[in-house]
């Protein structure tokens, strides 16, 4: 899989996949406010979001405000209920960061997602996903410190009660998508660059599961820990620009 350098709009990547064919009907699988918000700048025929969280549905609901069109719907669902959108077929279909998102709706229905959209898809699939980037120890400082960030975040998650993302690589998604009776039309990665918005991001999200433990001495070691990380990332930031780690991908397929 050729590796492309960072910073290319992922959304602008599809749209350069697609060409000239028509968006149609198009299906995003695992809405939020960023896809919803691209999508309704896209000339589609109708377009329908599905979440599993109702806390999404209000913000992209409130996103799209009068975007919405009468022919759009922004349903809550789960993939896991074969009645969701049973005998429908979008001619677009996207899952944007929806595989790493599926473990806090429906833990270990990751291998049947793309076999669950197939009927779905009557023109093409995008898929867009992280690889892991947690797993092993990574080669340089940047890399260990974008481990370290995403670890203590995912940790504060499990202590409030909240269950992270957990992230495939992409050769694992062509896997399942060939399973799934899908032909690969393309497949890229993108190296990504974290830059300070992204530590001040997660480290906010921390704060703000921190908040929810019962355990306040726990609780207040971690929030040291927190201006830690801010301080060491600030530096090396402020040294190396924003840290190079793992990749993103976009898998066309049909
Ligand atoms: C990372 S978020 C949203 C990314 C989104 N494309 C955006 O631009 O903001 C992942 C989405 O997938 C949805 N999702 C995860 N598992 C799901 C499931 N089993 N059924 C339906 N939606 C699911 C979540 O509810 C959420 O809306």
């Amino acid at each position: 899989m050729v590796r492309k350098p960072a910073s290319a709009p992922l959304f602008g990547v599809i749209e350069r996949l697609q060409g000239d064919l028509p968006w149609g009907s198009l299906l995003d699988a695992g809405t939020g406010v960023k896809s919803a918000l691209w999508a309704s700048g896209l000339a589609t025929e109708r377009w329908t979001g599905v979440t599993a969280d109702s806390g999404h549905h209000a913000e992209t609901q409130a996103a799209l405000g009068k975007a919405l069109r009468p022919q759009d719907r922004l349903i809550a669902g789960n993939w896991t209920d074969p009645a969701l959108l049973a005998g429908e077929v979008h001619d677009t279909v996207l899952a944007e960061y929806l595989l790493g998102a599926v473990e806090g709706f429906a833990p270990y229905f990751q291998e049947s997602l793309f076999a669950r959209l197939r009927p779905l898809v009557g023109g093409r699939l995008y898929v867009v996903g992280l690889d892991p980037y947690l797993a092993g120890r990574a080669e340089d400082e940047a890399g260990r410190m974008v481990q370290a960030i995403g670890c203590f975040r995912d940790g504060c998650s499990l202590l409030a009660g909240e269950t992270p993302y957990r992230e495939f690589p992409a050769e694992w998604v062509l896997d399942r998508l060939r399973q799934a009776g899908f032909q690969i039309l393309s497949a890229q990665r993108f190296s990504n660059r974290y830059p300070m918005e992204w530590v001040e991001l997660q480290l906010a999200t921390s704060r703000t599961l921190l908040a929810r433990i019962a355990d306040r001495d726990l609780a207040r070691a971690l929030l040291a820990q927190a201006l830690r990380l801010r301080q060491e990332a600030t530096a090396l930031i402020g040294r190396q620009g924003p840290m190079a780690c793992g990749s993103d991908y976009v898998v066309s397929a049909a």
